[in-house]
């Protein structure tokens, strides 16, 4: 009898429930909340140009940037859907210049707090390039109980419990991790469920892609800019130099040189001198998919999941993918020790 076994994202999330002996379902509700916000954020882009969902919202977010109106749609969904699981007691999000206190008694109790990038790529929205959501989970440092604080939102990216993303591209895909490895997921519209379809997601140590604005290039460090031309020699092993590949969607590169091996990066440069990705909702969170895939993610000199935020929108240069890739640019960046 042809099997038409398939595990869908809540099977999943309930089996691996078992790999933690004292879990009582919350995280497991959390993520399930995560899924559904992403299928409804998932059928509005797919009818973007034949709704009034494209173009500007007519608002500027905290960051002076043009809010989309699938920025405002995402942050909404995801922000009631988190309030509905009953488990987070507040939400960071890229859209709201301060952290989102859910103050009803369900969700004070909540044992979790989530950062949000709602929509990832804003400005591809309207060309029909693909673009994501990200997302973070962190245990709240305050009691359970009192109203979620800003310190619950400043941990280092090392105390994530869990992090993923949704691409909406050619398929919709989420890709999530709990600390013990990464699994995707691809929407199957025909049923409505997230599918088991890429399990335990390994990164190549090495890849043959680097992706960068390269219309940065004059304002790039050396450092930068003499890696952008080792990636353009002849590589010995494959004959040919590396491909440049950017989409302008963080997700969407990150997702794609996570499979076939590569590295991102936004450096920091002239007119965004400590980088332009936020720290806590886009470097964090992929940070910690990267290394559970066995890949690496640093700022140029620090790890990026051991830096400790200061504020929401705290800016870093972002370096992300291949283990190999990621440790060649380090050795760029840092300036060799003089020898005596
Ligand atoms: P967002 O749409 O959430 O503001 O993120 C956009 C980010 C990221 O997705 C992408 O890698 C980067 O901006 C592209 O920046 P440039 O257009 O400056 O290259
Ligand atoms: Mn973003
Ligand atoms: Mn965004």
């Amino acid at each position: 009898m042809k099997s038409y076994h398939i595990t869908t994202l809540n099977d999943f999330i309930i089996q691996k429930q078992k790999d933690f002996p004292y879990a009582k379902g919350e995280l497991s509700s959390l993520l399930h909340h995560i899924g559904i916000a992403a299928k409804m954020v998932n059928k509005k882009i797919n009818k973007a140009g034949l709704i009034d969902i494209i173009g500007r919202s007519g608002d500027i977010n905290i960051h002076g940037e043009d809010q989309q109106k699938l920025d405002v749609f995402a942050d909404e969904v995801f922000i009631s859907a988190l309030l509905s699981s009953g488990e987070c007691c507040g939400v960071a999000t890229e859209e709201n210049e301060n952290e989102i206190v859910f103050s009803d008694s369900f969700a004070t109790e909540g044992k979790y707090i989530v950062c949000m990038d709602p929509l990832d790529g804003s400005s591809n929205i309207d060309y029909n390039v693909s673009v994501g959501s990200i997302f973070s989970i962190y245990r709240r440092l305050t009691p359970r109980g009192e109203k979620v604080r800003n310190e619950d939102f400043l941990q280092a990216g090392s105390e994530q419990v869990a992090a993923g993303y949704i691409v909406y591209g050619s398929s919709t895909m989420l890709v999530y991790s709990t600390g013990n490895g990464v699994n995707g997921f691809t929407l199957d519209p025909s049923i409505g469920e997230f599918c088991l379809s890429h399990p335990d997601i390994k990164t190549p140590k090495d890849g043959h892609i680097y992706s960068v604005n390269e219309g940065n290039y004059i304002h790039f460090p050396e450092g930068v800019k003499k890696y952008i031309k080792f990636c353009q020699e002849i590589d010995k092993k494959s004959g040919r130099p590396y491909s440049s590949r950017y989409i302008g969607s963080l997700v969407s590169d990150f997702h794609r040189n996570l499979l076939k091996g590569g590295i991102f990066l936004y450096p920091e440069n002239e007119t965004a001198p400590i980088g332009k990705l936020r720290l806590v909702y886009e470097c964090n969170p992929i940070a910690f998919i990267a290394l559970q895939a066995g890949g690496v993610a640093s700022n140029g000199t620090s790890d990026i999941l051991e830096i400790t935020p200061k504020s929401l929108h705290q800016r870093s240069p972002f370096y992300v993918g291949s283990e190999n890739m990621v440790n060649k640019i380090k050795s760029f960046l840092v300036p060799t020790k003089l020898t005596r």
